[in-house]
């Protein structure tokens, strides 16, 4: 049986895995109105991911005999006015995404879980490189600031990128 504290902080995580997905759903949605078919593919990507990232920590409470305790989700944050604000957007989300993993990773330690401290090196390691993923595109962005022709060909690149299904297996 998982530790309370433990089971606790988990099942918060995985309501904010799935409010990630619900807000990158929300971004796919702005992306596909104003025409940008890639960034919103890029963004409805994440949205699967976020989901998997909620799946997985579901998985992992009923392997451990944990119970799992669904809070309601959040309507997103749908303030959307351009691309840049919007990946400036999820930056500063997934920061907080980054800290609330390492909250669940520094509960583990003094509570002596080192099968969850394992577990979540997952998503220790999953968060630098979705940081580092977002800041890239970030870059861009302003680097050719609102230049159509490069948004053209940065919403071509992001067209191509695919999902990868992510589960739990112990
Ligand atoms: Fe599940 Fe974007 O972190």
């Amino acid at each position: 049986m998982i530790n309370k504290k433990i089971e606790e902080i988990l099942n918060a995580q995985i309501n904010k895995e799935f409010y990630s997905a619900y807000l990158y759903l929300a971004m796919s949605a702005y992306f596909d109105e104003i025409g940008l078919k890639g960034f919103s593919n890029w963004t409805k990507i994440q949205a699967r991911e976020e989901v998997d990232h909620g799946m997985i920590l579901f998985d992992y409470l009923i392997a451990r005999n944990g119970n799992v305790d669904l809070k309601h989700i959040e309507a997103p944050d749908c303030d959307m006015q351009n691309p840049l604000q919007v990946f400036e957007k999820i930056y500063a989300h997934e920061k907080t995404v980054t800290e609330s993993i390492e909250s669940v990773a520094g509960m583990t330690e003094s509570e002596c879980d080192l099968a969850t401290r394992n577990f979540i090196d997952w998503y220790i390691a999953e968060q630098v490189e979705e940081e580092a993923n977002v800041l890239d595109i970030i870059k861009k962005l302003k680097m050719f600031g609102e230049e159509k022709s490069i948004l053209y060909h940065i919403d071509i690149e992001l067209a191509k990128r695919e999902y990868k299904h992510h589960n739990y297996s112990c």
